[in-house]
């Protein structure tokens, strides 16, 4: 096997796939990518410019010129960002554009990190360890609602659980790089688990990834 140890983190929104990603990176050394913020970045910038995030065109011509600094924006953690986020993600043209950056950080000597939808499916079909975290709908909508209170948006939790409905429709219901568990993820479900024992039950998903992998490479 050639190529550095990658782990490819996929997920509906909120499911804690973020967090585990980053306590991964943390624990194995690796850099993580958040390949949400790609796809926040390019809806936020386009609405700067007040142009029509639904305009296939113009969002895969923003997702081209894409830079990483414009990854380090506050304002792309916001629920608008995550809303204009999951509208230009429909389009194929900006998928396209954004594949080499996330194949690229992927493809890394030291191995990586990489949290999204598509990375065990599209973007890292070879990871070495693959998981597909979930949780169900209210429980993510009160970390999620939890999460935006801490930022200081004011916004109630029925509204955050409408906005994660809405946005499991639209990113499940693509004929593009459908938000398909990976046949070789392991099915991660953090309903009934709080933080600690989401990153703990991860780590150990990974080590026996780590173990077939060092026999094989
Ligand atoms: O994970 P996060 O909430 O930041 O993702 C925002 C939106 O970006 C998702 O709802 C999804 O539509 C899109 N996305 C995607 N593919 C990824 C990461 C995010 O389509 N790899």
């Amino acid at each position: 096997m050639s190529g550095g140890f990658v782990i490819a983190v996929d997920g509906p929104a909120a499911s804690g796939k973020g967090t585990i990603a980053v306590g991964l990176g943390a624990h194995y050394r690796l850099p993580v990518l958040d390949t949400g913020l790609l796809y926040r970045a390019v809806g936020v910038l386009m609405q700067g410019r007040g142009q029509d995030p639904d305009d296939a065109g113009l969002a895969g011509a923003t997702a081209a010129r894409l830079t990483a600094e414009q990854l380090q924006d506050p304002a792309l953690r916001t629920r608008a960002a995550g809303e204009l986020a999951s509208r230009v993600a429909v389009h194929a043209s900006v998928r396209d554009a954004l594949l080499a950056f996330q194949r690229g950080f992927a493809g890394q000597a030291g191995g990586a990190v990489l949290d999204g939808r598509d990375i065990g499916t599209v973007i890292a079909p070879d990871a070495a360890a693959k998981l597909f975290v979930t949780a169900t709908p209210p429980v993510r909508a009160r970390r999620r609602w939890s999460q935006l209170a801490a930022q200081g948006e004011a916004v109630t939790y029925d509204d955050v659980l409408a906005d994660i409905r809405t946005r499991d429709a639209r990113d499940g219901g693509r004929d593009e790089a459908p938000m398909r568990r990976a046949d070789d993820a392991v099915l991660l479900d953090t309903s009934e688990m709080t933080i600690e024992q989401a990153a703990d039950a991860a780590r150990r998903i990974v080590e026996a990834a780590r173990a077939r992998w060092n026999t094989s490479s």
